[in-house]
């Protein structure tokens, strides 16, 4: 079957054609329409402007993914939109059309959660991934440590009290320079600095709990920086770079340890945006290595909001029967609530 997956959570609007026969996925196009160069200008995501943004695309964008897989709607077997969680009038411009499109041409509509969306990239590469396994979404909105119970149930293991870890990279790129968002840049930037210039408070809060703080972190780092700044100097900005990526890193290395021993899980799946961090893909395959545990995360393309991401987990609801309505409504909160121990 062919399944048309749609995205609009944020700031970018994407339509994608998946196909799926006998339980394998093709991605038969996926095109993404990113707002980041107009909302650059303001330093970070303007919902209001992202919204309208997504309105103009979304018609377009969807077109071309059909265009590009060589299909008509009609041949389509279901449409799998984001419902959760994001801007909420980003969300429902995605929700709004794939309701329309999915009304008018008589095909099954599916909800979709954006996080295990994320998570479900990972099944468009990795053929034989299968739950139970662990995994970490990491995003501009998201740093969750997950056990994915099944394809379409996820427990909450581990996660950020406050900011995301990509917010914590965006925020400190922009004060040292960066254009929005400056997480990729400060990727590339930490190659090159020292890494034990600056100490910094690790974001892995202490204890058996599997929970993140960045504010922290991001407040030190900030002050070190007003702090040369108030004396005429200015922090060498990779040896921030690197010590800042390098505190992250560690952090999640830690966390990520102990949740595999805690489940004895025995596949991690990283995903999310900043899953293309190549500093968090280095230490996560090496500490799978170490642990034996099968490393899987998406390639760079995959990392980023997409739509194919959402039409393979809208393949898993399909699957599962939950299909939504036109009463469907989109939601700026986590779906996935519950919260346990490991
Ligand atoms: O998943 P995503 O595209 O959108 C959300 O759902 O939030 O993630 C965007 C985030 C941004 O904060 C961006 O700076 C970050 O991913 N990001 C990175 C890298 N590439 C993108 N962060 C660190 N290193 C990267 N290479
Ligand atoms: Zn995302």
């Amino acid at each position: 079957m062919y399944i048309l997956g749609l995205e609009s959570s944020c700031d970018e609007t994407s339509a994608a054609v998946v196909r799926i026969e006998d339980g394998r996925f093709t991605v038969c196009s996926n095109m993404v329409a990113s707002q980041i160069e107009t909302h650059r200008l303001y330093g970070g995501v303007v919902p209001e402007i992202a919204s309208r943004a997504h309105i103009e695309a979304i018609t377009g964008i969807t077109e071309q993914a059909l265009l590009t897989a060589g299909i008509g709607v009609s041949e389509l077997g279901a449409v799998a939109v984001t419902a959760a969680p994001g801007l909420i009038g980003a969300l429902l411009v995605g929700v709004n059309f794939a309701k329309s499109l999915a009304y008018a041409n008589g095909l099954p509509l599916v909800a979709v959660d954006h996080v295990k969306a994320h998570v479900a990239a990972a099944y468009l590469e990795y053929p034989h991934l299968a739950p139970p396994f662990l995994a970490l979404v990491v995003s501009g909105g998201h740093t969750s440590i997950y056990r994915v119970d099944d394809h379409t149930s996820f427990t909450v293991i581990g996660q950020t009290r406050d900011d995301a870890a990509g917010e914590a990279f965006d925020k400190i790129g922009r004060v040292i320079g960066m254009p929005y968002p400056g997480g990729a840049a400060m990727d590339a930037l930490a190659k090159e600095g020292d890494s034990k210039a600056f100490a910094f408070p690790s974001p892995a809060l202490g204890g058996d709990t599997l929970d993140f703080s960045f504010s922290g972190l991001k407040t030190s780092a900030l002050n070190v920086i007003n702090a040369m700044r108030q004396k005429g100097e200015e922090p060498n900005h990779a040896d921030l770079a690197a010590s800042y990526t390098a505190t992250v890193v560690k952090a999640i290395e830690r966390k990520l340890d102990m949740a595999l021993t805690a489940t004895g899980a025995k596949t991690l799946v990283l995903a999310g945006g900043v899953a293309a961090n190549s500093h968090i893909r280095k230490a996560l395959t090496a500490l799978c290595e170490r642990r034996g545990v099968t490393f899987c995360t998406p390639s760079l393309s995959l990392c980023g909001d997409n739509a194919a991401m959402v039409a393979a987990a809208g393949y898993f609801e399909f699957c599962r029967g939950n299909l939504a309505t036109t009463s469907l409504n989109a939601s700026a909160c986590d779906t996935i609530a519950s919260q346990t121990q490991p």
